[in-house]
Protein backbone atom coordinates (compact mmCIF):
# COMPACT_ATOMS: atom_id res chain seq x y z
CA UNK A 1 0.00 0.00 0.00
CA UNK A 2 1.28 3.29 -0.15
CA UNK A 3 -0.79 6.60 1.17
CA UNK A 4 -0.33 10.23 0.96
CA UNK A 5 0.53 10.90 4.71
CA UNK A 6 -1.93 13.86 4.43
CA UNK A 7 -4.50 11.71 3.13
CA UNK A 8 -4.78 9.85 6.23
CA UNK A 9 -3.31 5.80 6.39
CA UNK A 10 -6.89 4.25 6.67
CA UNK A 11 -5.45 1.10 8.98
CA UNK A 12 -7.08 1.15 12.44
CA UNK A 13 -3.97 2.49 14.05
CA UNK A 14 -1.27 5.10 13.12
CA UNK A 15 1.68 2.31 11.48
CA UNK A 16 4.39 5.39 11.75
CA UNK A 17 5.85 4.47 14.75
CA UNK A 18 5.91 0.91 14.27
CA UNK A 19 7.89 1.21 11.00
CA UNK A 20 10.46 3.42 12.54
CA UNK A 21 11.06 0.81 14.86
CA UNK A 22 12.94 -0.42 17.33
CA UNK A 23 13.87 2.90 19.12
CA UNK A 24 16.22 2.75 21.87
CA UNK A 25 14.55 4.26 25.05
CA UNK A 26 16.39 7.49 27.08
CA UNK A 27 14.92 7.53 30.55
CA UNK A 28 15.90 11.16 31.21
CA UNK A 29 16.45 12.39 35.12
CA UNK A 30 16.37 15.88 35.61
CA UNK A 31 16.86 18.40 38.29
CA UNK A 32 14.51 21.72 38.24
CA UNK A 33 16.42 24.94 39.46
CA UNK A 34 14.62 24.88 42.79
CA UNK A 35 15.96 20.99 43.60
CA UNK A 36 12.77 18.71 42.32
CA UNK A 37 13.71 15.89 40.49
CA UNK A 38 12.16 14.40 37.56
CA UNK A 39 12.63 11.06 35.37
CA UNK A 40 10.46 10.05 32.12
CA UNK A 41 11.25 7.65 28.94
CA UNK A 42 12.26 8.99 25.73
CA UNK A 43 11.75 6.98 22.60
CA UNK A 44 12.81 9.90 20.12
CA UNK A 45 16.05 9.27 21.86
CA UNK A 46 19.46 8.66 19.83
CA UNK A 47 23.19 9.18 19.94
CA UNK A 48 24.11 11.55 17.44
CA UNK A 49 27.62 12.22 17.43
CA UNK A 50 30.56 10.48 18.53
CA UNK A 51 33.12 12.84 18.90
CA UNK A 52 31.94 14.81 20.68
CA UNK A 53 29.29 12.49 22.22
CA UNK A 54 25.78 14.25 21.47
CA UNK A 55 22.70 12.69 22.39
CA UNK A 56 19.50 14.14 21.69
CA UNK A 57 15.77 13.72 23.46
CA UNK A 58 12.82 15.30 21.78
CA UNK A 59 9.72 16.04 23.38
CA UNK A 60 6.51 16.42 22.01
CA UNK A 61 5.29 19.30 23.40
CA UNK A 62 6.90 21.55 26.53
CA UNK A 63 7.14 18.55 28.90
CA UNK A 64 8.85 18.56 32.65
CA UNK A 65 11.59 17.26 31.51
CA UNK A 66 12.53 19.56 29.08
CA UNK A 67 11.56 22.87 31.52
CA UNK A 68 13.51 21.65 34.06
CA UNK A 69 16.56 20.67 31.33
CA UNK A 70 16.34 24.15 30.38
CA UNK A 71 16.71 25.70 34.05
CA UNK A 72 19.52 23.61 34.95
CA UNK A 73 21.29 23.23 31.65
CA UNK A 74 21.82 19.10 32.48
CA UNK A 75 20.37 15.52 32.45
CA UNK A 76 21.23 12.33 32.82
CA UNK A 77 20.39 9.63 29.99
CA UNK A 78 19.36 6.33 31.50
CA UNK A 79 19.38 2.76 29.82
CA UNK A 80 16.80 0.53 30.49
CA UNK A 81 16.96 -3.08 31.19
CA UNK A 82 13.89 -5.58 30.35
CA UNK A 83 13.76 -5.99 34.31
CA UNK A 84 13.24 -2.44 34.73
CA UNK A 85 10.52 -2.28 31.47
CA UNK A 86 7.32 -1.99 34.58
CA UNK A 87 9.53 0.54 36.27
CA UNK A 88 10.14 2.11 33.27
CA UNK A 89 6.58 2.57 31.99
CA UNK A 90 4.97 3.51 35.32
CA UNK A 91 7.98 6.75 35.31
CA UNK A 92 5.69 7.63 31.74
CA UNK A 93 3.09 8.51 34.77
CA UNK A 94 1.55 12.50 33.87
CA UNK A 95 2.31 13.33 37.51
CA UNK A 96 2.12 17.11 38.46
CA UNK A 97 5.70 18.83 38.33
CA UNK A 98 7.46 18.96 41.10
CA UNK A 99 6.32 15.29 41.60
CA UNK A 100 9.07 13.21 41.83
CA UNK A 101 8.35 9.88 39.12
CA UNK A 102 11.20 8.35 41.18
CA UNK A 103 9.26 7.57 44.09
CA UNK A 104 6.02 6.65 41.79
CA UNK A 105 8.06 3.99 39.83
CA UNK A 106 10.16 2.56 42.87
CA UNK A 107 13.29 3.46 41.43
CA UNK A 108 16.38 5.35 43.63
CA UNK A 109 17.96 8.30 42.37
CA UNK A 110 22.14 8.51 42.95
CA UNK A 111 24.08 11.81 42.75
CA UNK A 112 25.71 11.93 39.35
CA UNK A 113 29.70 13.00 39.25
CA UNK A 114 29.43 16.18 36.87
CA UNK A 115 26.07 17.45 36.89
CA UNK A 116 23.20 18.21 39.44
CA UNK A 117 20.87 16.08 37.88
CA UNK A 118 20.07 12.95 39.49
CA UNK A 119 20.97 9.38 38.08
CA UNK A 120 18.84 5.77 37.94
CA UNK A 121 20.49 3.79 40.31
CA UNK A 122 19.24 0.52 38.95
CA UNK A 123 19.70 1.54 35.24
CA UNK A 124 22.55 -0.16 33.40
CA UNK A 125 24.30 2.83 32.12
CA UNK A 126 23.65 6.22 32.91
CA UNK A 127 24.93 9.28 30.63
CA UNK A 128 25.51 12.81 32.15
CA UNK A 129 24.69 15.12 29.82
CA UNK A 130 24.87 19.30 29.80
CA UNK A 131 22.78 20.74 27.14
CA UNK A 132 24.00 22.16 24.03
CA UNK A 133 21.35 22.92 21.92
CA UNK A 134 17.18 23.05 22.66
CA UNK A 135 15.85 23.17 19.19
CA UNK A 136 12.02 23.64 18.02
CA UNK A 137 12.11 21.75 14.85
CA UNK A 138 9.98 22.71 11.56
CA UNK A 139 7.64 21.63 9.14
CA UNK A 140 8.32 22.16 5.55
CA UNK A 141 6.68 25.22 5.40
CA UNK A 142 9.05 26.46 7.71
CA UNK A 143 6.56 26.72 10.81
CA UNK A 144 7.28 25.80 14.15
CA UNK A 145 6.11 22.23 15.60
CA UNK A 146 5.11 21.09 19.21
CA UNK A 147 8.03 19.25 19.36
CA UNK A 148 11.16 20.07 21.15
CA UNK A 149 14.87 18.28 20.69
CA UNK A 150 17.24 19.01 23.55
CA UNK A 151 20.48 17.79 22.42
CA UNK A 152 23.63 17.32 25.37
CA UNK A 153 26.94 16.53 24.94
CA UNK A 154 27.57 13.01 27.19
CA UNK A 155 30.20 14.47 29.76
CA UNK A 156 30.40 11.34 32.16
CA UNK A 157 29.18 7.92 32.00
CA UNK A 158 28.03 5.16 34.75
CA UNK A 159 28.38 1.31 33.34
CA UNK A 160 27.67 -1.35 36.05
CA UNK A 161 30.03 -4.04 36.49
CA UNK A 162 27.16 -6.54 35.80
CA UNK A 163 26.81 -6.15 31.92
CA UNK A 164 30.46 -6.13 31.31
CA UNK A 165 31.68 -9.29 29.87
CA UNK A 166 35.41 -9.01 28.63
CA UNK A 167 35.36 -5.63 29.14
CA UNK A 168 32.45 -5.49 26.59
CA UNK A 169 29.22 -4.27 26.84
CA UNK A 170 27.44 -7.82 26.61
CA UNK A 171 23.93 -7.10 25.30
CA UNK A 172 22.65 -10.68 26.76
CA UNK A 173 23.33 -9.28 30.07
CA UNK A 174 22.39 -5.55 29.74
CA UNK A 175 19.08 -6.71 28.03
CA UNK A 176 18.09 -3.25 27.01
CA UNK A 177 14.22 -2.36 25.73
CA UNK A 178 13.33 -0.64 22.92
CA UNK A 179 10.40 1.04 22.32
CA UNK A 180 8.20 -0.27 18.99
CA UNK A 181 4.70 0.55 17.75
CA UNK A 182 1.11 0.98 19.55
CA UNK A 183 1.62 -0.50 22.69
CA UNK A 184 4.81 -3.13 21.98
CA UNK A 185 7.87 -3.48 23.49
CA UNK A 186 11.04 -5.17 22.75
CA UNK A 187 14.09 -6.31 24.67
CA UNK A 188 17.03 -7.33 22.61
CA UNK A 189 18.79 -10.63 23.14
CA UNK A 190 20.35 -12.26 20.03
CA UNK A 191 23.06 -10.39 18.23
CA UNK A 192 25.28 -11.05 15.17
CA UNK A 193 28.17 -9.13 13.82
CA UNK A 194 28.88 -7.79 10.54
CA UNK A 195 31.77 -6.03 9.42
CA UNK A 196 31.73 -3.26 7.04
CA UNK A 197 33.42 -3.80 3.35
CA UNK A 198 36.51 -1.52 2.30
CA UNK A 199 36.30 -1.20 -1.51
CA UNK A 200 38.52 -3.31 -3.38
CA UNK A 201 38.40 -6.09 -1.17
CA UNK A 202 36.20 -9.23 -1.88
CA UNK A 203 32.81 -9.47 0.17
C1 LIG B 1 8.38 3.96 26.28
C2 LIG B 1 7.91 5.38 26.23
C3 LIG B 1 8.48 6.25 25.34
C4 LIG B 1 8.05 7.59 25.29
N1 LIG B 1 8.64 8.43 24.39
C5 LIG B 1 8.27 9.73 24.35
C6 LIG B 1 8.90 10.63 23.45
O1 LIG B 1 9.82 10.27 22.72
N2 LIG B 1 8.47 11.92 23.45
C7 LIG B 1 7.50 12.36 24.27
O2 LIG B 1 7.16 13.55 24.23
N3 LIG B 1 6.89 11.53 25.15
C8 LIG B 1 7.26 10.24 25.21
N4 LIG B 1 6.67 9.39 26.10
C9 LIG B 1 5.69 9.93 27.05
C10 LIG B 1 6.38 10.64 28.23
O3 LIG B 1 7.23 9.74 28.92
C11 LIG B 1 5.30 11.18 29.19
O4 LIG B 1 4.56 12.19 28.54
C12 LIG B 1 5.86 11.70 30.48
O5 LIG B 1 4.77 11.99 31.37
C13 LIG B 1 6.67 12.97 30.32
O6 LIG B 1 7.15 13.28 31.59
P1 LIG B 1 7.56 14.72 32.05
O7 LIG B 1 6.35 15.64 31.88
O8 LIG B 1 7.91 14.51 33.49
O9 LIG B 1 8.71 15.17 31.22
C14 LIG B 1 7.04 8.04 26.16
C15 LIG B 1 6.45 7.14 27.08
C16 LIG B 1 6.88 5.81 27.10
C17 LIG B 1 6.26 4.87 28.09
Amino acid sequence: MFYKYADGHGLPHDPLKAIVAPRPIGWISSRSKTGAINLAPFSFFNMISTKPCLVMFCSEGYKDSVAFVEETGEFAANLVSSHLAVAMNASSVNAPRGTSEFVYAGLTPADCELITAPRVTEAFASLECVVTEVRRPKDRNGNPVAAIMVIGEVVGVHISEDVLTDGLVDITKSKPVSRLGYMDFATTEVTYQMFRPKWGESK
